[in-house]
């Protein structure tokens, strides 16, 4: 298929590229290089474009005109879009919208979009949660995401145009090959940081909260390989094709970990002391966000291969461990 991907020069999107590659997918990525890199990505076209730019988008889009679109390019950090709500509205809400004028304006019929389990807000049970759970986000990311949702579902009741909304839970770990990995400028995600943290480039880990209704009061996340993930893309995709059917699949792995956890097996992989000081809570963060992924089982085939902490953190750690030798 030829597949437009928007954010694939990004951590998830990258991913996704190599992968698509690997199983002889036409790649054109759409990226603004704002988070993204050209180095990552391994397969197919790079056009740097920004949403924004419409015409661009347009122009790029009916050259190519791809089979499927896949859309990563995104303002992804809960706590930034506390602070900064309408550059998130924007990218998040705006831009996804521009995209989907150009999208139905080519009748290009399928598309998967990343959400992410944001949409759910702060759910009453710490067990795993079913895409039927109510979406009442609690932060402006998890809202915007939610709102395209919600446009998605309105497209494909209007038109022949066929949707996969991927709720991601906690995305980490790299590339088992060790070619591409997270290289954000600023590393804010627990697992990356703590790395960071073991490699010196920080001095310590901040743990964000530690009077959270969880056995040891720190946030539970449910953390999923990025090479997992990447493979539930293209399985929604083909279940997209062969069913039409559009439809909400969470990406988990139905077990959380909390951030006590994250550190001791961050230490026990390292093998380095990682510094931690206990602080406030860090604004927009849920208590526990655990995934019941069973309708992405069941309706694509999904079967998991990197369910393991501590070979995720492995794989982070020889990425930031080459990458703190570039
Ligand atoms: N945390 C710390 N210290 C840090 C960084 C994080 O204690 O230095 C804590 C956070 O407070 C949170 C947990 O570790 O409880 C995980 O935080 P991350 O920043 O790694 O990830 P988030 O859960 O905030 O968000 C991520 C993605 C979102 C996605 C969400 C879904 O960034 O896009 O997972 O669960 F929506």
């Amino acid at each position: 298929m030829k597949i437009f991907v928007t954010g694939g020069a990004g951590y998830i999107g990258s991913h996704v590229v190599a992968l698509l590659g690997r199983q002889g997918h036409n790649v054109l990525v759409y990226d603004n290089l704002s988070t993204g890199h050209e180095w990552a990505v391994l397969s197919g076209k790079l056009v740097r474009g920004d949403l924004g730019d419409k015409k661009l988008l347009a122009d790029t889009m009916r050259e190519y005109m791809p089979d499927a679109v896949m859309h990563f390019a995104a303002s992804i950090q809960v706590e930034e879009s506390v602070r900064e709500p309408l550059m998130y509205y924007r990218n998040n809400v705006i831009n996804t919208i521009n995209l989907l004028e150009a999208v139905t304006n080519l009748d290009i019929r399928y598309f998967i979009y990343s959400s992410s389990a944001a949409t759910y807000g702060a759910p009453d049970a710490a067990g795993p949660i079913g895409e039927d759970a109510p979406l009442e986000p609690i932060n402006p990311y998890g809202a915007t995401k939610a709102m395209i949702e919600k446009v998605l579902e309105g497209l494909g009741a209007a038109r022949d145009f066929r949707y996969i909304a991927l709720r991601y839970f906690n995305v980490a770990g790299a590339d088992p090959q060790g070619l591409i990995g997270q290289a954000y400028r600023e590393a804010t995600h627990l697992i990356t940081r703590a790395l960071k943290v073991a490699l010196g480039e920080y001095e310590m880990l901040s743990v964000f909260g530690t009077d959270y209704p969880t056995p040891d009061g720190t946030c539970i996340r449910d953390y999923i390989h990025v090479e997992d993930l990447a493979g539930a893309h293209l399985l929604a995709l083909m279940y997209l094709r062969q069913t039409g059917d559009s439809g909400v699949m969470n990406c988990g792995y139905g077990h959380g970990y909390s951030v006590l956890d994250v550190v001791k097996a961050v230490k026990k992989v390292t093998g380095a002391d990682i510094a931690v000081r206990m602080t406030d809570r860090r604004a927009g963060d849920p208590p526990s966000l655990v995934a019941d992924s069973s309708r992405l089982k069941r309706l694509t085939g999904w079967l998991p291969l990197y369910d393991d902490l501590e070979f995720i953190i492995e794989t982070a750690w020889k990425w930031e461990q080459k990458m703190a030798k570039r």
